[in-house]
């Protein structure tokens, strides 16, 4: 069989060009090592970490840090507004051994915003070019952005900021195809990732509504993207990547065959070995969340999980659901 496609970042391939998003409370080892069972991922990514906070972690015990030695590659997000943080967070993801380094540009939440980062960001195309310019100094590592498409829709501003960004040394960029204000109901604007492609001579993946393969192929289609980031449909689908590189980019995964049942029990599992128990039942709930989108009354089981007091609580009750549309594990 043909080499399936890929990305190369100095010496990180990414094989195929499919990236977990970063997720703040879900792509953490748990999920990060599901996925990795399933099959398909190109390339990890921990949730985005406070570049201030960062040196400070231990990473034998920070649930952000925390990572099992099969979680390869993995990118670290760095949440970062301050050129000082820089290269205290950057010397640490070294220590850390990270694959690669992605600065957050695009992360529109309030409490983001109101500390100059995240999305706040690119209406600082200065500052963020001192914050690229001080990075790249200090790594040799991938070093790549995420961003969104800016607060209007300005060609100019947006092609000059991503130039910038390459300029400066981004090496991949990854585009959630919609404006900071824009939300999770809006229709992405995959052919605005087309037009940064166009714009720049590095990788850009497309990032945004992906929850199939029919999304992909559409995402693909209009945007001639190099590769494409999944987020919420990778808590929904933990075997999304799998189906990608398959019916995407023609190339056989192995899947294990997991039924819903039995996959949920794993993440429950997963849950318990990387985490303390009081960091686990949070961690399942916002799973959870999204999981639950699989089921026609699907809210029932979120709500079940949601007022569970303990998680074996919440592993009973989710079982319970889950049983009414699964054979129970190893019965398959
Ligand atoms: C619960 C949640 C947490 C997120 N946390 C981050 C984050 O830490 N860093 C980031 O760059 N984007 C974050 N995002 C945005 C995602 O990375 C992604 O851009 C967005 O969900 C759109 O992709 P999707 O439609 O595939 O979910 C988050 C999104 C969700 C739903």
């Amino acid at each position: 069989m043909d080499k399936v496609q890929s990305i190369r970042l100095k010496g990180l391939e990414i094989s195929p060009p499919l990236f977990l998003a970063p997720m703040a409370g879900l792509t953490h080892s748990a999920l990060r090592r599901l996925i990795l069972e399933q099959g398909g991922i190109g390339l990890l990514s921990t949730e985005m970490l406070s570049a201030k906070r960062l040196p400070m972690e231990n990473a034998a015990l920070s649930p952000y840090l925390v990572r099992a030695p099969q979680e390869i590659p993995l990118s670290y997000q760095l949440l970062v507004s301050r050129v000082e943080e820089v290269a205290p967070a950057i010397a640490k993801l070294h220590a850390l051994q990270a694959e690669a380094i992605d600065l957050n540009l695009g992360c529109p939440a309030p409490t983001v915003r109101r500390m100059g980062a995240g999305s706040r960001l690119m209406e600082e195309p200065a500052l963020v070019q001192t914050l690229v310019a001080a990075a790249r100094k200090q790594t040799d590592l991938p070093l790549t952005a995420k961003i969104r498409l800016g607060e209007s829709l300005d060609e100019d501003k947006l092609r000059d900021f991503c130039r910038m960004l390459e300029g400066e040394g981004i090496e991949l960029l990854s585009v959630h195809a919609r404006l900071r204000g824009e939300p999770f109901v809006r229709k992405p604007r995959w052919p605005w990732v087309g037009k940064v492609k166009s714009w720049v001579n590095i990788p850009v993946v497309a990032n945004g509504g992906i929850f199939s393969v029919e999304d992909a192929k559409n995402c693909l289609a209009q945007s001639g993207a190099d590769g494409l980031m999944i987020g919420r449909a990778a808590a929904m689908h933990p075997w999304i990547f799998a189906e990608l590189t398959r019916e995407v980019y023609g190339h056989a995964v192995e899947v294990p065959v997991l039924n819903k049942l039995a996959l949920y029990l794993r993440f429950v599992e997963l849950l318990e070995e990387s985490f303390l128990p009081e960091r686990r039942l949070g961690r399942l709930k916002e799973f959870t969340h999204y999981f639950a989108k699989n089921y026609p009354f699907g809210h029932h089981l979120a709500s079940a999980v949601q007022s569970s007091a303990s998680l074996a609580e919440a592993k009973e009750r989710a079982a319970l659901f889950l049983s009414r549309y699964e054979a129970p594990p190893g019965d398959h």
